[in-house]
């Protein structure tokens, strides 16, 4: 049974449909990631999962539950975060207040997982008083997917967190993720640096026009010349 299961999703904002009936899925372990032209429905896609934008028709399966028609709060309670494209974190807040504020939903004493972000992510440790609207655009990303990761998420859905950053950043913040899903993490990505991210994924999806196109694995999907040419940069 996989992990998460989209199937036949749709959805979308007021009369507009977006997803015409998506399907995905994750398995326990994997690095997924979605790709596709912008405007086609990724964010969407990750939204629909976490309960942000309703399911019209279609389920969606995490754990072997319909979570489909869960508040937010409950999908996250059920084990799922998800990292927004943009406005991530809290910019008048410090980093540490940042990540206290990740965990608002545990009861339990939390210190130990800020510490444990803290070796994570080394530079969120030094700056840890500083308010989080100073930091660059690449430790945002690292402070915002901290955040999440302070709730112990089963599967950790991140949105372009590779988006606006220099190329070195890029690297180290596929680095990260890719040490991440070491500690047992289940990732689903939407990318733009579809070809870096397709190379530490297990498997890949192409979203178009609110339909899946392809599903292949990662080193496959950066094979496929059709993919190559139309979403890969030739
Ligand atoms: N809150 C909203 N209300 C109405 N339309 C929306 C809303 N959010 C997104 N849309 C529209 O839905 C479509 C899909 O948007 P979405 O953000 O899911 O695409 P995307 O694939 O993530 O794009 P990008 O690559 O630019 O991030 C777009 O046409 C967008 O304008
Ligand atoms: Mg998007």
């Amino acid at each position: 049974m996989a992990l998460l299961e989209a199937s036949n999703v749709v959805a979308g904002y007021g009369e507009t449909e977006i997803l015409h009936g998506v399907s995905i899925s994750v398995n326990k372990g994997e690095i997924v990631t979605i790709i596709g032209p912008n405007g086609c429905g990724k964010s969407t896609l990750m939204k629909a999962i976490v309960g942000l934008v309703r399911v019209r028709t279609g389920a969606v399966r995490f754990r072997g539950v319909d979570i489909s028609r869960l508040e937010p709060e409950q999908t996250v309670r059920s084990g799922l975060c998800y990292v927004p494209q943009s406005d991530n974190i809290f910019p008048s807040m410090t980093i540490r207040e940042n990540l206290e504020m990740g965990a608002f939903v545990r009861r339990d004493d939390f210190r130990h997982r800020i510490d444990e972000m803290f070796e994570l992510f080394p530079d969120l440790k030094r700056s840890a008083r500083m308010k989080a609207g100073r930091l660059s655009g690449g430790q945002r990303q690292m402070l915002a997917i901290a955040r999440a990761l302070m709730l112990d998420p089963v599967l950790l859905l991140l949105d372009e967190p590779s988006a606006g950053l220099a190329p070195g950043l890029i690297h180290t913040v596929f680095e990260r993720i890719r040490g991440i899903n070491e500690t047992g993490v289940s990732l689903l990505l939407v990318e733009q640096n579809a070809r870096e991210s397709l190379r530490m994924s297990d498997r890949g999806y192409v979203l178009s026009g609110g339909d899946n196109q392809i599903e292949d694995s990662g080193p496959a999907l950066l094979n496929n010349p059709e993919v190559g040419r139309l979403y890969l940069g030739g």
